[in-house]
């Protein structure tokens, strides 16, 4: 079928798997030309299909060589209905490591049941008998309990006082101002319960229990800080206090992980457009302004710049993985470089909707956006009929 995109408020509701595949194939050429890194063999991705999960993984199969094994929660295709992109992303994935040689399987299901748990420990035991490395870089706006069974919705609100800021509507460039309404304590509870570190140290018990994670194995989530702008509405809101949580939980893992040799780590990333962050009020303004500035000095990165620069530069070097004073690994380091940060401050207090597309890089964020679902590649004839049925190998 031929397939086009068809937006609904902030998410595609199509996706191109010839595009995915681009996209995959893209960040494999990236890996690739910057070289093998000595990184862990075996390695277990949560949340592989999109994002920084995804790039984790390419970055593991195709610079460490690794045998993957993905967990994620996407759409199959059905006759004339698309997959979402997480499903075509790791079709292609699965494509090129096997034409590279590269064990490479997934899961598909709900990574905060027990259910998918035990399936991805069987699955270790069965073809890996255990894992080196564990990436935690779930994104999810709800969570069903697996104890009390009770279903978790997280929110985007700030803490303590009502927040208005500009913001932008990235489809149409508008920028307007938006005022949104402070949390409760259950929404504060809700949104730790779906994005703090629980549902990691559940899996971290369950595999060390299992006896499928190695000697010294090494376990990986995924946070964020920001710049003050955001401040009210991102590490200061309720998506904040999870991070806070995600944070504390890798020295409760560490602990728990002491008997094995093995260790967790938080690593701070930088703002990317994503499917998760497009639905944060307030910062596809920051980003559009970010990019901008970071591309006129060289500094860009998108998630797999990111998680290349990660391994090779901070976790698989012959050096202690470099921490700062809470422990966190830090590579928003060009993000948050007092250069960028000035530049971005100046350029939010002028922002509005005729001087963007000159001040920001609101083309290179909708650019961004398209990708993410498969279109606006250049290598892809949209026009031609595409295989919507598309499937991944090992499901
Ligand atoms: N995007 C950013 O700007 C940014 C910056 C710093 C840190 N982070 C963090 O990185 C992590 C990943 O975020 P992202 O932006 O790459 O998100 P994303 O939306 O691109 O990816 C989320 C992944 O989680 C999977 N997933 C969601 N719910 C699931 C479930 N119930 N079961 C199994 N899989 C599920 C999806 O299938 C997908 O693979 C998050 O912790 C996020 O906070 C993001």
């Amino acid at each position: 079928m031929i397939i086009e995109p068809r937006m609904r408020g902030f998410i595609c509701l199509t996706a191109h798997p010839d595009g995915c595949a681009q996209n995959v194939k893209n960040q494999i050429e990236y890996v690739k030309s910057k070289g093998k890194i000595n990184g862990a063999k075996k390695v277990l991705v949560i949340g592989a299909s999109t994002g920084f999960g995804l790039a984790s993984r390419i970055t593991s199969a195709f610079a460490c060589d690794a045998a993957t094994i993905g967990v994620f929660f996407e759409k199959e295709p059905a006759p004339g209905k698309t997959a979402t992109p997480g499903w075509y992303n790791t079709a292609a994935f699965e494509d090129e490591a096997s034409k590279a040689g590269l064990y490479a399987k997934s899961i598909n299901g709900d990574a905060f049941s027990n259910e998918i748990k035990e399936q991805t420990i069987e699955l270790i035991k069965k073809d890996l008998g255990q894992v080196d490395l564990v990436i935690y870089s779930l994104a999810s706006p709800v969570r069903t309990h697996p104890v009390t069974g009770v279903t978790h919705r997280s929110v985007l609100k700030p803490i303590g006082q009502t927040f208005s800021n500009k913001t932008v509507d990235f489809h149409t460039g508008i920028v307007s101002q938006v005022s949104i309404e402070p949390a409760n304590q259950d929404d504060i509870d809700n949104t730790v319960v779906v994005m703090g570190g629980e549902d990691w140290k559940m899996w971290m018990e369950a595999m060390k229990k299992a006896g499928v994670l190695a000697d010294g194995a090494m376990t990986l989530a995924y946070s964020y800080i920001g710049p003050e702008v955001t401040e009210a509405v991102y590490r200061k809101g309720t998506i904040g206090r999870a991070k806070d949580h995600l944070e504390a939980t890798a020295f409760e893992i560490t602990n728990d992980l002491s008997t094995i040799g093995g260790k967790a780590f938080v690593s701070v990333n930088k703002a990317l457009v994503t499917q998760a962050s497009s639905a944060i009020p307030v910062i596809p303004l920051y980003i559009s302004l970010l990019y901008k500035t970071m591309k006129e000095k060289g500094l860009h990165e998108g998630c797999i710049e990111q998680m290349q620069r990660l391994f090779a530069e901070r976790l698989f070097t012959s050096n202690e993985i470099p921490l700062d004073d809470k422990g966190r690994i830090r590579i928003d380091d060009w993000e948050m470089r007092d250069d960028v940060q000035e530049v971005v401050k100046e350029l939010w207090k002028i922002a509005e909707t005729d001087n963007l597309p000159t001040i920001g890089d609101l083309a290179g964020y909708k650019n961004d956006f398209l990708n993410l679902f498969g279109f606006g590649f250049e290598e892809v004839d949209y026009q031609k009929d595409a295989n919507e049925m598309k499937m991944i190998s090992s499901i």
